[in-house]
Order: C-alpha cells, then sequence, then structure tokens
C-alpha cells in the first residue's frame, strides 16, 4: 500500500519531524511497512549528558507521534496506534497503521495546521497577559491526553521554581560534559539538526529565567517580568507515561500556537535528578514533572531545520515486521 498512499505517508512524516526535541537532536526513525509507521527511538540521538535515560527523547517522539496522527487525519485517514507493542524491541514506541477514509474535524484541522507555525521561541515576549480562556484551553489539551499543566499562577511558586531553573542552569553552566554536549548540538546556520545560532534568543538582563547558551551572542535584552511558566506532570513515570506525555505536552504547544501564543522551554531542572525532586516537591503533588515551559505572545522568529526524510526512514519488508 505504500506507493499507493505515498502522500498520506509523506505528509504524515513531514509533520512528525517538526516536532520539537532537546539540542533539536530528532531522536527518531520511522520504519514503514505495506500499510503501517513504526515510530522508533533512535538511540543514537539521545543525549547522554543532560538526557541519560532517554526520557525526553521519548517526550519528543511521542510529539512526533501526535503530529503524525494529525497528519494522517487532515489527509483523510483515519489511523490505529499501538504503544509499545513489542515487549522485546523497547525502543520502538509505537505502531501506527493506517486505517480507511474518514474526515477530520474542525478542531483537529486546527491543531494540524499549527505543526508548521510552532517553533521554540527564546526571546522575550509581550507584556499582554495571557487571557483565562487561553490558559484553560492549553491546560484542558494536556489533560485530553492524560497529563496535567499547571500554569504557576501563584507568584510564590513562580519564584521557587524560577530560583530552581536559575540554580539548575548555574550547575549546568559548571559542568562541563553538558557545555561540550551543548557545543557539539549548537550549529552553523544551514545545519540539519542542531540549533542554529538565530533561534538562540538573547541573553536576559537580569529577570526571573535564564536562557540556554545556543551560541546567543553579547546581545542582552529584558524580558517579561511576570512570564506564564506552566509544568507539565504525569501520575506515573516510564517510557510509555513518557511517550504519553510528549503528545500531551505536544497538544498543548499545538493549542497554545493556534491561539497565538509562543513557547520556549526551560528543561534545566528537568536534566539535573535532584533539581527535578525538588520541583516535584514544590510542585506539593505526587505527580512527576516532565516538561517546563514559558508562553506568552511573542515577536516574530523562525523556525529551525530538519533532517531531510530519507535521513529518518527504512523501508521494512513485509517479512522483517514481526
Ligand atoms: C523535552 C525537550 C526539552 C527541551 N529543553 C529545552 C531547554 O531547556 N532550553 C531550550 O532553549 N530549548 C529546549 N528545547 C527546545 C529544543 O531546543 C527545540 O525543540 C529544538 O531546537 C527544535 O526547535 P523548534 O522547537 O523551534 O522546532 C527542548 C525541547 C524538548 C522537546
Amino acid at each position: 500500500m505504500i506507493l499507493t498512499e505515498a502522500p498520506v505517508v509523506t505528509a504524515a512524516l513531514e509533520a512528525a519531524v517538526r516536532a520539537p526535541s532537546p539540542h533539536n537532536s530528532q531522536p527518531w526513525l520511522f520504519e514503514l511497512g505495506p500499510d503501517t509507521i513504526d515510530l522508533v527511538l533512535d538511540e543514537n540521538r539521545v543525549l547522554a549528558v543532560c538526557d541519560p535515560d532517554g526520557r525526553e527523547a521519548r517526550l519528543s517522539c511521542g510529539a512526533a507521534l501526535l503530529n503524525l496522527e494529525l497528519a494522517i487525519a487532515v489527509a483523510g485517514r483515519c489511523c490505529d496506534v499501538e504503544f509499545l507493542p513489542r515487549k522485546d524491541r523497547p525502543e520502538l514506541l509505537a505502531r501506527v497503521t493506517i486505517g480507511s477514509r474518514h474526515r477530520a474535524a474542525a478542531a483537529v484541522q486546527r491543531l494540524a495546521a499549527s505543526i508548521r507555525a510552532r517553533y521554540s521561541n527564546r526571546r522575550p515576549f509581550a507584556s499582554t497577559p495571557v487571557p483565562a480562556g487561553f490558559r484553560h484551553a492549553v491546560r484542558q489539551a494536556a489533560r485530553d491526553e492524560g497529563a496535567k499543566l499547571i500554569l504557576l499562577d501563584e507568584v510564590g511558586l513562580l519564584e521557587a521554581v524560577a530560583g530552581l531553573i536559575r540554580r539548575a542552569d548555574h550547575v549546568q553552566m559548571l559542568d562541563e560534559r553538558f557545555q561540550a554536549e551543548l557545543r557539539a548540538w549548537t550549529k552553523e546556520n544551514g545545519s540539519r539538526d542542531g540549533v542554529p545560532a538565530y533561534a538562540g534568543g538573547p541573553r536576559p538582563s537580569g529577570g526571573l529565567l535564564p536562557v540556554r547558551h545556543y551560541g546567543n551572542g553579547d546581545q542582552t535584552r529584558e524580558f517579561e517580568r511576570d512570564p506564564v511558566v506552566a509544568v507539565l506532570t504525569t501520575p506515573t513515570d516510564g517510557p510509555l507515561t513518557q511517550l504519553r506525555a510528549g503528545r500531551a505536552m505536544q497538544r498543548a504547544l499545538l493549542t497554545a500556537t493556534s491561539l497565538g501564543l509562543s513557547a520556549s522551554f526551560y528543561s534545566q531542572p528537568m536534566e539535573i535528578p535532584s533539581a527535578r525532586a525538588v520541583l516535584r516537591s514544590l510542585l506539593g503533588e505526587h505527580d512527576h514533572p516532565q516538561a517546563v515551559f514559558r508562553l506568552g505572545y511573542g515577536f516574530p522568529g523562525s523556525t529551525t531545520p530538519r533532517r531531510p526524510l530519507g535521513a529518518v526512514i527504512r523501508i521494512m519488508p513485509g517479512e522483517d515486521r514481526r
């Protein structure tokens, strides 16, 4: 069916690779069968220092999976998703089987239209408040995928979490292994993976939050005083939860994009186990934090490149598949 369904498959893969990933590492591969797309974690692209367990890579793959499903839907097909279909192959994260014709709902089309528009905006946001209805919509998006998105509205809590982010950022700045990995993924403009200098954003002059240093240069700017910081949490942790959390993260990000909002990540406390434990206790809940990002009205920026589809697909003959 691959040949006859090629436009659906190409559209789905082009959408999938637009997912965010730490340092734009793009830790995914897609194995194409006669009527299936297998999403595989590319273990060679898991970041050894900031993501030794592959948690962030699985979040990224979960985001890619949601994009894939949305694109299949807007291409007029339904699909069935099996999570972790083979116990003997844990890197095989999901099998997507393309099904019969199906008309996508308007809400699905809106979300899918945001896949290409979304990007990490590390610049200052406008001071315009994010309306309550928009906050609700982004929270609901995460809830629809079984996760919780906590917006740090309480001033004391925001300051405590921002302080934790700053301290974790400082620890990473002093960590030579972390710095070497960051440098390796900070790429010249024109590279198809890694973070290009133009996406780095300026350094904040004071303010609550640091910005990760992706070749940002010496430019400094004042950031918004009251950032809207969101923490995505899940009731359990582990590979399946992380994959699903990635879908929740992406649904929240796409919903935000569809509402004209920008976002940028602050994973520093997620990448240091003791800081992640402190974040968990600060939230006063038993849930596990999975991702931290800032939301707001950004000034226009640009998307970052991705590797060509040829670099991320493998065509699998039928008999190799089960
Ligand atoms: C799990 C995860 C963690 C991330 N952590 C950070 C971070 O701490 N700081 C940052 O500036 N970007 C972070 N990013 C954003 C990536 O660098 C970004 O997604 C990637 O460079 C691709 O760019 P795009 O989001 O503009 O498409 C993270 C992304 C993911 C999925």
